[in-house]
C-alpha cells in the first residue's frame, strides 16, 4: 500500500546538517537521492536541472559524486552554490567572531531602529516590530562587514534566512505557506535578548555543519532547462530531478521573504516576470499571460490528453491552459535534456500527480508517454508516497534509459 510517508519530504531534511539549512516545501528528502544512488552504483557525475534548494548536490557530493545544478531561480541557485561548499576553520570561526559582535551591537539600549528593510507588501504581518528592527540590524551589520560577497558573508547571509523565517509569522501548515496570529510579545528588551540568544543558536548550528568536509563537486547554474542543452557544454550518465508538479505551486511565493531581503527581488511585479519563466508558474502577471496562451510545438502524444483539458475547461480555461502548458514545458525540457545525455545514460524524475475539480491528471502516465514518445526505453513508474490524505495525490519516481 503507498501510504504518507513524511521522512520522503523535506521535512526528514530539515534534522540533517547542510540539508536542513532552508526549508523549501517542495524539496525532496535526501533519502530519494539515496536510495537512487545506491541502486545505481556505476553513476560517476549527475545533472540536476530543476536543484532548488540543491537536496540532489549535496547528497551526491557527500558520497564523493560530481554534480551539475541548474535552476531558473537566481536565489536557488546562490542558496545551493552555498550549501555545496567547503569552508576552512577559520572562516568558520570568523563567522561565529562577527555573529556575537552583531548580536552584541544589537543587544545596546540605543542600537539605531531605521535601518533598511526590504519592500515587501504588508511587512508587518511577516515581522512584528521587534522581529523586524533585529532582522534590519542583522543583515546591516552583515553588510557593512562584507560588501562583497565572500564565504564566510554567504555563511552569515544562509543563518540570516534562517534566523527570518524561525521568527516570522508565516505558517506552512498548507502546501506553501499562509499567515499565522502572532502571540502576545514580550517586554521588548527582554523579547529582544531571547531573539538575538535565538539568532546565536541558529548561527551556531549553521556553522557547524557548514564545517563538515564534503568530497565531491558541485556546479550550481542559473538556467532555463527547457533548452538545457544550449547551456551544457557536456554528456550526463544521470539525471536525477524532481521538476515542478502541475499543482499550482508558486516557488517565488513561498521564497520571496528571503529573495526581498537578499535584494533578488525588489519590487512586486518582478516576481510575477520570474514566476512566468518557471515552469508551472502562475503567480501575478503569470496568471493574465496564461489566460491568453495559444498551444504550440508538439502534440502531447497521451490518450485521452485533450479530452482531459477540455474536461478541467469547462469548470476553468485558464487551469485548462495551466496544465496543458506544464505538458508542453516537460516535452520541450525532456527534448533538451535527451541531448545531453549519453547512450545508456538514465533519467530519474520525482513527480506528483494533481488533480483539477474532479479531474485527475495523470502525471506519472503522461511524463512516461511522453519519453515513449522521445524513445527512451525501459521506462518505469514507481509510486513513492501518498501525498495528502486525498488517496489520489501520490508522488512518483519515473525512470527511463536513452538508447
Ligand atoms: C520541485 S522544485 C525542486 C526541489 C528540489 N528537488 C529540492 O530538493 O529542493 C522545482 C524547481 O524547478 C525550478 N524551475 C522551474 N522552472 C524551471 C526552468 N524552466 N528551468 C530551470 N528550473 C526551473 C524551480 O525554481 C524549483 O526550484
Amino acid at each position: 500500500m503507498v501510504t504518507t510517508k513524511a521522512e520522503l519530504t523535506f521535512k526528514h531534511n530539515l534534522n540533517y546538517g547542510r540539508h536542513g539549512w532552508l526549508r523549501l516545501t517542495p524539496a525532496y528528502s535526501v533519502k530519494v537521492v539515496h536510495k537512487i544512488l545506491e541502486e545505481n552504483r556505476w553513476i560517476r557525475h549527475v545533472l540536476d536541472p530543476f536543484s532548488g534548494s540543491g537536496t540532489t548536490g549535496l547528497a551526491c557530493a557527500e558520497q564523493n559524486l560530481n554534480c551539475d545544478l541548474l535552476d531558473i531561480n537566481p536565489f536557488l541557485i546562490w542558496f545551493a552554490e552555498v550549501k555545496t561548499a567547503n569552508y576552512s576553520e577559520a572562516q568558520c570561526r570568523e563567522a561565529r567572531i562577527i555573529t556575537r559582535e552583531i548580536a552584541q551591537k544589537l543587544s545596546e539600549p540605543n542600537y539605531n531602529n531605521e535601518l533598511w528593510m526590504p519592500a515587501i507588501k504588508n511587512i508587518e504581518r511577516w515581522w512584528p516590530a521587534t522581529e523586524r528592527a533585529l532582522l534590519a540590524g542583522i543583515y546591516d551589520g552583515i553588510h557593512r562587514r562584507f560588501p562583497e560577497r565572500t564565504p564566510v558573508s554567504d555563511i552569515l547571509l544562509v543563518a540570516f534566512c534562517r534566523t527570518l523565517i524561525e521568527w516570522s509569522n508565516a505558517a506552512f501548515n498548507h502546501q506553501s505557506m499562509s499567515f499565522k496570529e502572532s502571540g502576545p510579545s514580550l517586554f521588548d528588551y527582554e523579547n529582544r535578548s531571547v531573539l538575538l540568544e535565538n539568532y546565536l543558536n541558529l548561527t551556531d548550528r549553521i556553522i557547524e555543519s557548514a564545517a563538515s568536509y564534503i568530497p565531491g563537486r558541485v556546479q550550481s547554474r542559473l538556467a532555463d532547462s527547457r533548452v538545457v542543452h544550449r547551456t551544457q557544454g557536456r554528456l550526463y550518465d544521470c539525471v536525477i530531478t524532481s521538476p515542478p508538479y502541475p499543482n499550482r505551486m508558486s516557488y517565488i511565493r513561498e521564497l520571496r521573504p528571503y529573495m526581498y531581503w537578499l535584494g533578488y527581488l525588489k519590487e512586486a511585479k518582478e516576481a510575477g516576470e520570474l514566476d512566468w519563466q518557471a515552469i508551472g508558474g502562475t503567480w501575478g502577471i503569470a496568471t493574465s499571460r496564461l489566460a491568453k496562451w495559444q498551444p504550440e510545438g508538439e502534440a502531447i502524444r497521451h490518450a485521452g490528453f485533450y479530452l482531459m483539458i477540455d474536461k478541467i475547461a469547462e469548470n476553468s480555461p485558464l487551469l485548462a491552459n495551466y496544465v496543458h502548458k506544464y505538458f508542453v514545458d516537460v516535452v520541450t525540457h525532456l527534448h533538451s535534456v535527451k541531448q545531453i545525455l549519453r547512450p545508456g545514460g538514465k533519467i530519474f524524475y520525482v513527480i506528483g500527480n494533481s488533480k483539477f475539480y474532479d479531474t485527475l491528471v495523470p502525471v506519472e502516465k503522461i511524463y512516461a508517454d511522453i519519453l515513449r514518445q522521445l524513445e527512451f526505453d525501459k521506462i518505469e513508474i514507481e509510486a513513492l508516497r501518498k501525498r495528502n490524505s486525498k488517496k489520489e495525490l501520490v508522488e512518483f519516481l519515473v525512470s527511463a534509459e536513452k538508447l
